[in-house]
């Protein structure tokens, strides 16, 4: 199977963070190859922006995806504008760094809400509608690799989407859902322009990056459109880096 720019063509998908950064920035792409996108964030004005740069085949839902209803929501919003569902993308996420002794039970809370609990209930809604071919990505981060200084809690619910990608597809493979991460390192966005803002901080960011950069989001959504394509027919339960090699070195 080849990999084309109208890869996607007749896909549904729902994408979560849609708002800004990473998500918005998959939200594009996947409707450039061809997918009608849900796009999902609490910023509605964002999301309504978005959508009419996507034309008439986007859609969008503001909602909170810890909120007890939301997976239901979503599921039910996606279906209703487009009949089907075949692309799940969870990037939403929260990122509060802070020294191990000194995080709280309510951060800790927080960030395991949004970036496990949250796509933990909107793939299990979902997977009952998605049929054979279909796709889960999560949006994953080089802390589910490795340990990082300040990061206890966020290394710890991106460790647990790792591990979640894998169970999910011991049981998903055999019905023809394929669910797989994308692993990005350092990339400009809102949640981490308060740290790059700092330049010592940048530098040493560069300093781990073989790279020599820091990623862009336009680095981190074509990774996500190929795992959605059919060229990722046998790609399963895995996550891939998309770091500048900060893993590997
Ligand atoms: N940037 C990086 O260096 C980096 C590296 C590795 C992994 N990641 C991961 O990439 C993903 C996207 O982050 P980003 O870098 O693009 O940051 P971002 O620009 O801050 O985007 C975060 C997104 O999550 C949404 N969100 C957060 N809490 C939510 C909630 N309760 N309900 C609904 N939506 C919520 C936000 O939407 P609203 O505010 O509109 O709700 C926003 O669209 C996250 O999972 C993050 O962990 C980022």
């Amino acid at each position: 199977m080849s990999y084309s720019g109208t890869t996607l063509a007749g896909r549904a998908a729902v994408v979560t963070g849609a708002s800004s950064g990473i998500g918005a920035q998959i939200a594009r792409e996947l409707s450039a190859a061809g997918a009608r996108v849900l796009l999902v964030g609490r910023r509605t004005e964002r999301l309504g922006h978005l959508a009419a740069e996507l034309g008439g085949d986007a859609a969008w839902l503001g909602v909170d995806v810890t909120a007890d209803t939301a997976p239901a929501d979503i599921v039910t919003c996606a279906l209703e504008a487009f009949g089907r569902l075949d692309i799940l993308v969870n990037a939403a996420g929260v990122f509060a760094p802070a020294p191990f002794t000194e995080t709280t039970d309510q951060s800790l809370d927080e960030q395991w809400q949004v970036n496990v609990r949250a796509p933990f209930r909107l793939a299990r809604a979902a997977a009952g509608h998605l049929r054979e071919g279909s796709s889960i990505i999560f949006v994953s981060s080089i802390c589910g690799y490795v340990g990082f200084p300040n990061s206890s809690a966020y290394c710890a619910t991106k460790g647990a989407v790792e591990l979640l990608v894998k169970s999910l597809t011991a049981e998903l493979a055999p019905k023809g859902v394929r669910v797989n991460a994308v692993a990005p390192g350092n990339v400009r966005t809102d949640i981490n322009a308060h740290l790059l803002a700092d330049a010592d901080y940048e530098k040493q960011m560069l300093a781990s990056t073989p790279a020599g950069r820091i990623g862009e989001v336009e680095d981190i959504a074509p990774a996500v459109v190929f795992l959605a394509s059919p060229a990722a027919a046998y790609i399963h339960g895995t996550s891939l880096l998309v770091d500048g090699g900060w893993v590997a070195s």
